[in-house]
């Protein structure tokens, strides 16, 4: 066995921490010789029910498990931490828009960030899930200058996840068959799933479904299924978000497949003509422990006025928050 890991994981007895801590203890996310030390956060009146889980990630008697704590103070849970899962904050409910929960999160993030750039390990990687997600993740990162921006990332993989599985059902294949989808921009209704690069079975995508599916369906569908399963679920999407949160974590470590890449809300390095500095999602393939955005793709008229627009939403979440940023 090696040397233990430490993960902290913020609003940790909420639903997706629930859905997340067990498959973080059971070696799901850095596999099954390496052992995990997970250093759990929430806010003072959830520590009882925190507790509760607590004991039964004991009652698992996991092999990868090798130590469970929990604070109500973010400088302990971030203590060393070399990865930092930031599920912590309000869920918009039925009606409500993800900016809705804007100002009212943007302060745990503030104070996350600082927190981070104290007392975790330099090398930490974060992903910020907590809606919504880019801009919460550009206050951690504006907030922690000891950081590398680099390290401090949002969470799309679940848009991602969904583009695929939209894609394969219309298709008639299975998820395995689809590569090369992604999603750009803003973990909102205007991020842009992008079809155009992506293959089925190793042809051509947009060969094998219609366009107006494409424009009309498709992209609509995958941007508002979050509000789907709010009103189906009367709340908000949990073992999905924490499947993707894990994924987003694992390939980012492991590597995406060969052939393939994954999205991911990044610090813009200018690319694409998005501004840098800006948490925008862009394709990415990983490797060797870092990422790197996909380069020299293709943008026809209708993907540019997407991606145009989902970065002017971002740019308007950016200043609506500048007073949360240190310096
Ligand atoms: P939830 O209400 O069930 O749980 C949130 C938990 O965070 C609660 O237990 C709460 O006590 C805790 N919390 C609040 N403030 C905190 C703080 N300062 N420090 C530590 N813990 C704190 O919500 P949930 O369903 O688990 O969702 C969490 C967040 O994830 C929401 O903002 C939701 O919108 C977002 N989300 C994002 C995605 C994505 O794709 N990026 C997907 C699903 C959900
Ligand atoms: C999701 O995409 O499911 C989450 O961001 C929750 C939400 O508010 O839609």
């Amino acid at each position: 066995m090696k040397n233990p890991v430490r993960i902290a994981v913020t609003g940790a007895a909420g639903q997706i921490g629930y859905a997340l801590l067990f498959r973080l203890a059971a070696g799901d996310f850095l596999g099954p010789d390496q052992p995990v030390r997970l250093q759990l956060l929430e806010v003072t009146p959830a520590l009882k029910a925190l507790q509760g889980v607590v004991m039964e990630l004991a009652d698992c008697a996991f092999t990868t498990l090798a130590d469970v704590s929990t604070s109500d103070q973010a400088e302990s849970a971030f203590k060393d931490a070399d990865f930092a899962f930031l599920v912590g904050a309000k869920p918009r409910g039925p009606g409500m828009e993800r900016s809705d929960l804007l100002l009212g999160n943007a302060e745990i993030f503030r104070v996350q960030g600082r927190a981070l750039d104290e007392h975790a390990a330099r090398g930490v990687r974060v992903i910020v899930v907590g809606n919504p997600a880019n801009t919460n993740a550009l206050i951690t990162s504006r907030n922690a200058p000891g950081i590398n921006p680099r390290q401090i990332t949002a969470m799309t993989r679940l848009d991602h996840n969904r583009a695929v599985a939209l894609l394969a059902a219309r298709a008639n294949a299975g998820a395995a068959d689809v590569r090369r989808v992604c999603i750009w921009g803003n973990h909102s209704t205007t991020q842009y799933p992008d079809l155009h690069h992506a293959t089925v079975s190793g042809r051509p995508a947009l060969q094998q479904v219609d366009a107006a599916w494409y424009k009309d369906e498709y992209i609509p569908r995958v941007a508002k299924r979050g509000a789907e399963v709010i009103a189906a679920r009367g709340a908000s999407s949990a073992a999905s978000a924490a499947n993707a949160a894990l994924e987003h974590m694992r390939d980012w470590v492991n590597g995406t497949r060969s052939g393939d890449w994954t999205s991911m809300g990044i610090p813009s390095d200018g690319s694409y003509g998005i501004p840098e500095g800006l948490v925008y999602s862009f394709p990415v393939t990983c490797h060797g422990g870092n990422y790197t955005p996909v380069a020299g793709l293709d943008v026809n008229a209708f993907s540019r006025e997407r991606m145009d627009a989902t970065r002017r939403e971002l740019e308007e979440e950016r200043d609506a928050v500048k007073q949360m940023f240190a310096g």
